[in-house]
């Protein structure tokens, strides 16, 4: 009967990552991997769905995407909503970073796109920031969002190959490398996704006991 007890009470709770893009999930899970919890992914609980990301901020997408997964898992889920905003282009692709280059394009579109708009901008004036909101949706409606961000520079042509999205164009401030020439655990150490992640953990953590 003991051990049954101290087996329960070593059991972790699952949390559920909220994204159908493997890339993130791979990133998110490494973040959060030291922490006490079962994390899991969308595809523990097929079958998978869509989702329309409809709102106007990464706040407003990030609850969006949360709810759903709360609603098809009934589990605690978080989603994040990661958005580059370049200062040249008064913050855009930002909430639009996904479909920047249009509705079905690529990440090779969208990054063609970006380097086309600063084809003749400066280094000086190349300044953009990544900046990601986790919203954290619990099954019995409580919600919560934090924010991470990571400023940078958009270089003048595609480096590297690691990594996902605008990765090879970002090269964060203080660093010689793209994001996407860096090992993910570097990456994962300085992210908007590590620094937003990294505050719901340790909120999560807080609240483990009524989980
Ligand atoms: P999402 O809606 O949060 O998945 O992100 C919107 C878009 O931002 C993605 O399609 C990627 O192009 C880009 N993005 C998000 N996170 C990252 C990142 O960590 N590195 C590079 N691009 C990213």
């Amino acid at each position: 009967m003991k051990t049954q007890v101290k087996k329960t009470a070593r059991r972790k709770s699952a949390i559920v990552i909220g994204t159908h893009n493997l890339h993130k999930l791979k990133e998110i899970k490494k973040i959060l991997g030291p922490l006490p919890f079962d994390i899991q992914g969308l595809d523990q609980y097929p079958p998978a769905y869509t989702v329309r990301e409809t709102g106007k901020t990464l706040e407003a997408n990030a609850l969006i995407k949360a709810r759903a997964a709360r609603k098809h898992t009934g589990r605690v889920c978080l989603s994040d909503d990661t958005g580059l905003e370049v200062k040249f282009l008064n913050g855009a692709p930002g909430v639009y970073s996904a479909r920047f280059a249009g509705p079905k394009c690529s990440y090779q579109d969208n990054n063609r796109k970006l380097l086309q708009k600063l084809s003749r901008v400066p280094q000086s004036q190349r300044q953009a920031v990544f900046r990601c909101v986790v919203a954290v949706a619990f099954p019995g409606g409580e919600e919560q969002v934090f924010e991470g961000k990571c400023p940078g520079v958009i270089v003048d042509e595609s480096k590297g190959s690691k990594g996902f999205g605008y990765d090879p164009l970002f090269k964060p401030l203080g660093q010689q490398k793209t994001f996407a020439q860096m090992p993910l655990y570097i990456k994962n150490k300085i992210s908007h996704r590590y620094k937003a992640f990294r505050k719901a953990a340790q909120f999560l953590k807080t609240r483990k006991k009524s989980m």
